[in-house]
């Protein structure tokens, strides 16, 4: 959930580090530090909230150095507040540690190391690691860090993603990575190194990168790195080129990352499905999938695994791939799935999707599928990510980097990535004729336009955000393949305007929901032209009768439906499998809108983080 960022070079760290947090900083942003090897010191500085404390800060308090790291943190140990902020340093100040993750027996440790009259300067489970070490580089380590550093980690439990610095060996950084509480990347560079928990911190620097596996260790240095296992046998690895261009992780002309990110999925949509589709052949190509079509014959079942807006993708994706590839699919939450002992086999495929590919919850139920012989895909945003390594197969999002914490642009292109999936299956399982695949491409390959033109909706929602941002609960229905978008709808109010706000299947509304409608109450119905088309509009009227506030969204050409509603967003015509990406364009703009109109922080709502690394 936070961020790390680490350097070893020839420049002032600090600039550096602050930029790189800067980039970070949708993943965790309650409060932020830097420490820097100078003068024979190691010297902290931190602050509560935001980066710009920190700038301010530094200013104030000057500090440079060629050797730092920092720290941009979700709190899950401790109060929000300076003294809980990372970077934390040992009782004597020769160690110093940033760390994501939970030490799960922090207690117990930090019990036994007062008893030894360490003196414990904050509330958190990350000092135990720092102090732990500096009690190892005493006894057993003779003075190095990574020693110290590995005999300290082996008294941890739980997952972490850990870097360190010492004052006795100040040309080295020490990053650990244990589980899967976020990654490490080693950036290399001329006379420098990097290291972040995530590619855009380091991208204006290296393209060039390496990822720790779990329980590997990395010794950064000026000119050098080495990567060893936690038993000290030496790791051969060579760094891999990232393809991300900086600068679609900047703003621009756009207020917010959120409102830059629903805009830019035209293109990305467009990305996701380049090269997949041979139209001339009417094929779908997913050579990262590794799936032969004897093994897809095997196939008996899919199960979705995935959290939060990726959960309500897989819902969708649920509708593709019985429909078009003939195989049942169920769809779990990650943080459920494992706990049931779920019955798996290799003839079961387990599908993850996760934009960030370090979602613990998601992680867990992949290494549990793996574990009972079932075979793994991912369908992944961040290269080079956990979940894209651990699978058997994996297709990526190519949305580009997604900034803003509440998804959008990932989500899109998870449904499309789904799409395609399920194409392929029908094709490699002799479900769909080259006929019917065709049909499909060519509803896709419009996809991108239709999407633009859903965009053109923005100045009508905007002008209906200033009519319903005040309300405070919402209900957003939808039926078959629209009720997970009325429930990522919901979320997306709910996460960036902190309005309450359900999605429900339409149908469940005389089941108990309707008791909730009064005039205070907008209803957003997705009521397209499709086969439940006549019982949205039922639904419609029933919560009409109840003085509802109805925001319908319907196909162009529809009138009878502005008979109906309150106020009507009108989507392009697509198919109807389709029509999920176009309905929550439309609710995307509409949470966006909501929040922005009542000066919520869009990018960075309280209580979240980007990726969700702690369970
Ligand atoms: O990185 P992931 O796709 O695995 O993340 C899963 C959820 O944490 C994420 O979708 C979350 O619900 C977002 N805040 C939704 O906007």
């Amino acid at each position: 959930m936070c961020g790390i960022v680490g350097y070893v070079g020839v420049r002032d760290a600090v600039p550096i580090i602050l930029d790189g947090l800067q980039r970070l900083e949708y993943r965790g942003y309650d409060s932020v530090g830097v420490a820097l090897y100078a003068d024979n010191v190691i010297q902290v500085r931190r602050q509560a909230g935001k980066l710009a404390n920190l700038r301010q800060c530094v200013e104030a308090e000057p500090v440079s150095g060629t050797i730092g790291i920092g720290h941009t943190r979700w709190a899950t140990h401790g109060a929000p507040v300076e003294r809980n902020a990372h970077p934390h340093l040992s009782m004597n100040g020769e160690f110093v540690v940033v760390h994501n993750g939970i030490v799960e027996n922090y207690l117990e440790l930090r019990e036994e190391l007062s008893a030894e009259g360490v003196i414990f300067k904050s509330d958190t489970d990350t000092e135990v690691i720092v102090q732990l070490i500096e009690e190892f580089a005493s006894n057993g380590a003779h003075g190095d860090v990574a020693e110290a550093t590995r005999l300290a980690v082996q008294q941890l439990r739980g997952a972490h993603a850990i870097v360190v610095m010492s004052r006795r060996q100040p040309d080295r950084l020490v990053a650990v990575r244990i589980g899967n509480a976020g990654g490490i990347a080693v950036g290399t560079g001329e006379h420098e190194h990097f290291i972040a928990s995530d590619i855009p911190a380091i991208l204006d620097y290296t393209h060039h990168m390496l990822f720790l596996e779990s329980r590997q260790m990395a010794i950064v240095k000026r000119d050098s790195y080495e990567i060893q296992t936690l038993g000290g046998q030496s790791v051969h690895a060579l760094p891999q080129s990232i393809p991300y261009d900086p600068i679609s992780a900047v703003k621009g002309e756009f207020k917010h990352f959120m409102q830059k990110e629903i805009f830019d999925q035209a293109r990305s949509i467009t990305d996701t499905i380049g090269g997949r589709v041979d139209f001339e052949n009417s094929q779908v190509v997913l050579p990262s999938l590794n799936l032969t079509a004897e093994r897809a014959q095997q196939i008996e079942r899919v199960v979705t695994v995935a959290c939060g807006t990726s959960y309500y993708s897989g819902l969708i994706g649920k509708f593709f791939i019985e429909q078009l590839a003939r195989l049942n699919v169920e769809v779990d939450y990650g943080s459920e799935y494992r706990y049931r002992d779920p019955i798996l086999d290799e003839t079961t495929a387990v599908l993850a999707i996760t934009q960030s590919g370090e979602t613990v919850d998601t992680l867990a139920a992949m290494e549990e599928a793996r574990d009972k012989g079932a075979l793994v895909w991912s369908i992944v945003n961040a290269v080079g990510s956990q979940a894209m390594r651990i699978a058997d197969g994996y297709i990526s999002m190519n949305a580009g980097p997604e900034i803003g914490v509440a998804s959008t642009k990932a989500f899109t292109t998870s449904v499309v990535d789904q799409y395609l999936l399920a194409l392929y299956l029908g094709q490699l399982r002799g479900k769909l004729a080259p006929d019917a695949i065709r049909i499909h491409a060519q509803a896709l390959a419009r996809l991108p336009d239709l999407v633009g033109r859903t965009l053109e909706l923005e100045g009508a929602i905007r002008e209906l955000a200033h009519q319903v941002y005040s309300y405070t609960n919402f209900l957003y229905l939808g039926r078959g393949i629209n009720y997970p978008i009325a429930l990522e709808g919901a979320l997306k109010l709910k996460e960036i305007s902190y309005i309450h706000a359900e999605g429900y299947p339409a149908g469940e509304m005389k089941h108990g929901p309707i008791a909730l409608i009064d005039e205070q109450m907008p209803v957003v119905a997705i009521a397209l032209k499709d086969k439940v088309y006549d019982k949205m509009l039922s639904q419609i009227e029933q919560a009409k009768a109840r003085d509802a506030i109805v925001i319908a969204l319907a196909t162009e050409g529809d009138t009878v439906i502005q008979t109906k509603a309150d106020h009507v967003l009108y989507l392009p015509e697509t198919s109807p499998l389709l029509a999920p990406v176009l309905s929550v364009v439309a609710l995307q703009l509409l949470a966006y809108d909501v929040a922005v109109r009542r000066g919520a922080d869009v990018d960075q709502p309280r209580n979240l983080a980007k990726s969700v690394t702690v369970e």
